[in-house]
């Protein structure tokens, strides 16, 4: 802390060659002690060694409980941990491995000091650094979300039925106006305190504790909300629901088999906030509706989490995506609708998957729940799901099913009737606003392998990716690009301060990045990006922090490839607004994302939304070119922001307190 500190008052004083001199030297010792004493900064001593802890561990078949396979096969299926493996696979079969970073700085070859970060000056543009702005107007302003928030266009609507008017419905042209803080307002507690408590004036509503008072959801004690862990079907607590989930299907083995999982409807995401434990990523979301601000909550305790709903629109994230979804009486008629809802969550399903449903028609028999049950049973033989469990969790009577994806579309092919029929096309990034459709999505022919453990599964080579020579080297090159420049640039070079940081997104997760090698044009754009795009959030994974992947839906769609390494993330149009209330994280991370951006954005708007989604004290870190940095660095400190450039391309941004006329509104 004192030598950053001592080295922002140098950079105050512009003495770049002598910063230039002891960076160098820093960063000399810096890989000395890192090689030598892997635990001496702990922000970057579990990256080296856990990219060490990696390992070859063959393609997995799905985790299933596959009652019909041979014992024989099982045993290939379900290894208990990669060490007892007998032997690794023929070498053409082999997943490439990402050699760990260490390895480069230990061979002479590659072994260079990283290149200095020096700050260099910002020509600020003129008319952008005079922009006057206002603050948003409204009883919803301190939490407004533009795209679900247009009451104009909801009250517009013909129907409800569906949930439309908790669908988005972006107003245009946006509005440039700043939401106000909440009174009060404080920096959010850090995590990992924050998964339990949080400042009540941060998100002050306490509906939901009134609401759910019996549930022990959320309970509010002097200046915080504390959240014990409770909900409807957690009578137990969390953590033995999750127990008992796993020790009813031993083939979920949290963390290792089962990675990425969505939560329906999640409460206050206690569920995913406790999964994180065990290593299971989990993408929650809720409607914004009457348990106001479920997703705020969660966002603020640092689990990560996000604002979307069943309607009449498909979730936008890609198909065969995640390992496991979870739904505790969350509310979603999943046969209604001729049964499109629960052929949604099928598109989203990775082969093999599993889904869970804990509601009351699974365990009570009566006039409301009974029909519901025998409609759900006939609608998931329909589609090939299997039961694989069903089952009480606790002697107080509640109880849950877990239901199994197929792996094959042999099954499709022998149901009596086609109905629901197959889906005609393969969809890739077409989920950003595409009605829900009544057809069960193809699975891909290598639909039966699962992804390898976690965490080999982070690094090991997507199995779709083309074995070609030049792929296998741009593979292996770019991971050094990458977890160079966040070990040695993002993390120690840049002045931001990790401590601070928890919730992350990278808004350009499908962007190949900074220096596209010469090879980029005898090659698909796509390849390439899957090459690139979802490093940033693989060289953090070790940190305290969890990564949005956000792939722009103008880029290539590489958001399937990041579900199969382990991480999350969604489609969206950074033409609008995002999905999230504002003050929701710590850091937005993009790259040539303003110079990407279609004719039809505004790079004002832009900043604007970005200045809502970041916290009072967060960060954004941009890569851009020089010209650009000068007007995306002037919008943002007409915003008074604090804004400085490193090596003549990365901006990093603070966010202060500051807003127009003070800014504060009475609630
Ligand atoms: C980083 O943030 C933490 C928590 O707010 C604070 O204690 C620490 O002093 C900060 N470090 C620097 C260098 O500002
Ligand atoms: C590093 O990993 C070890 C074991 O995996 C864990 O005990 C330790 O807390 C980790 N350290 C940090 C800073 O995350
Ligand atoms: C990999 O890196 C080497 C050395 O930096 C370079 O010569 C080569 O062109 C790179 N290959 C690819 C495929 O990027
Ligand atoms: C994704 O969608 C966008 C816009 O609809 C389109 O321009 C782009 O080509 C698509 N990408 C892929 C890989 O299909």
């Amino acid at each position: 802390m004192a030598i950053s500190s001592s080295v922002q008052a140098l950079l105050r004083e512009k003495k770049y060659p002598f910063i230039a001199l002891s960076v160098l030297f820093l960063s000399v010792i810096f890989i000395l002690i890192s090689n030598s004493q892997p635990s001496f900064l702990s922000l970057s001593s579990n990256f080296s060694s856990s990219f060490s802890t990696l390992r070859q561990s063959p393609a997995q078949s799905p985790p299933s409980t596959l009652p019909d396979l041979p014992e024989s096969h099982r045993d290939d299926v379900v290894v208990e941990n990669p060490d007892d493996h007998p032997s690794l696979p023929a070498p053409q079969e082999a997943i490439p491995v990402i050699p760990p970073p260490s390895e480069g700085r230990e061979s002479p070859s590659v072994a260079i000091a990283p290149p200095p970060v020096v700050a260099s000056e910002i020509e600020f543009d003129k008319d952008l650094m005079n922009l006057k702005w206002q603050v948003c107007k409204g009883p919803v302003a301190v939490d407004y979300i533009p795209c679900l928030d247009n009451m104009k266009a909801i009250k517009a609507l013909k129907s409800r039925k569906h949930m439309e008017h908790r669908e988005r419905h972006c107003p245009k042209p946006s509005p440039r106006c700043l939401v106000p803080l909440p009174k009060g307002y404080k920096i959010p507690i850090l995590w990992p305190q924050s998964r339990d408590m949080i400042w009540y004036d941060n998100v002050p509503h306490p509906k939901l504790v009134d609401y759910k008072k019996d549930q022990h959801w959320v309970v509010k004690s002097g200046d915080h909300f504390i959240f014990p862990g409770g909900g409807t079907q957690f009578k137990e607590g969390v953590q033995n629901y999750i127990n008992f989930i796993e020790k009813a299907i031993p083939e979920i083995k949290w963390g290792q088999n089962i990675r990425v999982i969505l939560d329906v409807g999640c409460g206050v995401a206690s569920f995913g906030g406790h999964l994180l434990d065990k290593n299971v990523l989990t993408m929650s979301f809720a409607p914004k509706d009457e348990h106001e601000a479920q997703i705020q909550f969660a966002l603020e305790r640092g689990i990560p989490a996000t604002l979307s709903v069943i309607g009449t629109q498909q979730l936008t994230f890609p198909d065969n995506a995640y390992d496991l979804i979870h739904c505790a009486r969350c509310r979603v008629h999943w046969d209604g609708d001729d049964g499109r809802p629960l052929m949604e969550l099928n598109r989203i399903l990775r082969p093999g998957g599993f889904f869970i449903w804990s509601a009351t028609p699974v365990y009570l028999k009566n006039e409301r729940d009974t029909p519901v049950w025998n409609a759900m049973v006939a609608l998931t033989k329909s589609m090939c799901w299997k039961v694989v469990a069903k089952t009480m969790v606790s002697p107080r009577g509640v109880g849950l099913v877990v239901y199994q994806k197929p792996v094959s579309s042999s099954c499709y092919k022998e149901r009596p009737k086609n109905d629901p029929p197959v889906c005609k096309e393969v969809s890739r990034n077409v989920s950003w606003y595409a009605p829900l459709k009544r057809c069960l999505t193809q699975i891909p022919a290598e639909g039966s392998s699962w992804p390898p453990l976690w965490p080999s599964r982070l690094t090991a080579r997507p199995l779709s990716l083309p074995s070609v020579p030049l792929v296998e080297q741009m593979f292996h090159n770019d991971t050094n690009h990458w977890t160079n420049l966040v070990s040695n640039v993002y993390l120690h070079g840049l002045g931001i301060n990790w401590t601070t940081v928890r919730n992350v997104m990278d808004m350009t997760a499908g962007h190949g990045g900074s220096n596209p090698p010469k090879l980029k044009h005898s090659i698909e754009p796509e390849i390439y990006a899957v090459c690139e795009g979802w490093r940033f959030a693989t060289a953090l994974v070790n940190m305290p922090v969890w990564v949005m992947n956000v792939v722009p839906i103008h880029e290539p769609d590489t958001l399937t490839f990041i579900f199969d390494r382990g991480l999350i993330g969604v489609y969206h149009d950074w033409c609008e607004s995002f999905n999230t209330y504002p003050r929701t994280y710590d850091l937005l991370h993009s790259v040539f994302l303003f110079s990407n951006l279609p004719e039809r954005c505004d790079i004002i708007d832009l900043a604007v939304e970005m200045d809502r989604i970041v916290r009072p004290g967060g960060w954004i870190l941009v890569q851009e070119s020089k010209e650009l940095i000068n007007k995306i660095g002037a919008i943002f400190r007409s915003l008074q922001w604090s804004v400085n450039l490193y090596n003549g391309r990365y901006m990093v941004g603070k966010k202060s307190f500051w807003r127009p006329n003070g800014g504060e509104v009475q609630r």
